[in-house]
């Protein structure tokens, strides 16, 4: 082990930016015979575990898939209690947010969140809104499709205000019409509980993120489990559709 806090070799870059699917909280709960809701408050603690870790690190943005669109066709409790821990988390941690310079966001279709879910995330949005340590951005009520198909829209109302051309439209201009608008794209997408997908997750934005599935259930991702999952991002070859050799010349 090397001697810095953060137990990772220097050499190789970090991720700046991690987002990650946190799934498997129903099956931890399972595997103990729990209440579903048991396995979502372990999970709230793997959020402030990963969340100050990755601060301590240096990791740049986190951005964490909490509420998916489809999640909204859960059952009703489920959904509540959600939403109840969700605020919970608001409140407890916006001192540790300050304190740790972290800024808070949020993507997604924020208007469909309870409105008092709405305005205790509003008041640490806008608390938090001057810290630069490291952004969380917390997808709630969040789809890719849904966030590119809005997007597909603002970019058609400003070509018939006259505002662009059609062939102003390039991916760099497009991505300023997402959710995500000014923030770069994750270098290391990472999901738990060993399931191999998406899920509508960040489609645009993660086109040339490394992926990493791993089997922990999300209760059960803490620290250590993070480290590896950034030492494994730092033994991948990241070339950008580049040959290797044409990569390491661009680096020079
Ligand atoms: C997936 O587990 C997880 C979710 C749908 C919600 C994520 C929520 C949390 C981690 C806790 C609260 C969040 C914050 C930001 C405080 P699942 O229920 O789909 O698990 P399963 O696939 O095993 O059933």
């Amino acid at each position: 082990m090397s001697s810095n806090p953060t137990s990772l070799p220097k050499s190789k870059e970090l991720p700046h930016h991690i987002a990650i699917i946190m799934d498997g909280n129903g099956r931890w709960a399972k595997k103990r015979a729990l209440n579903r809701i048991k396995g979502h408050q372990e999970g709230a603690e793997s959020v402030r575990v990963i969340v100050r870790a990755c601060r301590e690190i240096g990791v740049k943005i986190l951005t964490l898939y909490a509420f998916s669109t489809e999640n909204w066709r859960r059952p009703q409790y489920e959904i509540k209690s959600l939403m109840a821990l969700l605020k919970r988390f608001l409140k407890s941690e916006r001192q540790e947010m300050l304190e740790n310079n972290i800024r808070l966001n949020a993507i997604g279709q924020i208007e469909r969140l309870p409105e008092d879910v709405q305005a205790v995330l509003n008041e640490t949005i806008a608390a938090t809104q001057h810290n630069r340590g490291m952004l969380l951005n917390l997808a709630l009520s969040y789809g890719s499709r849904d966030e590119i198909v809005e997007a597909a829209q603002k970019v058609a109302l400003d070509v018939q205000k006259g505002a662009l051309e059609p062939g102003d439209i390039t991916p760099g201009l497009f991505s300023e019409y997402l959710y995500t608008k000014g923030m770069p794209d994750p270098d290391l997408l990472i999901r738990t509980s060993g399931e191999i997908r998406i899920s509508n997750f960040l489609l645009w934005q993660i086109a040339y993120s490394e992926i990493y599935v791993t089997d922990p259930l999300w209760p059960d991702f803490r620290k250590e489990a993070l480290l590896e999952a950034i030492r494994d991002y730092r033994t991948r070859e990241r070339r950008f559709g580049m040959t290797g050799e044409q990569k390491a010349k661009s680096c020079t």
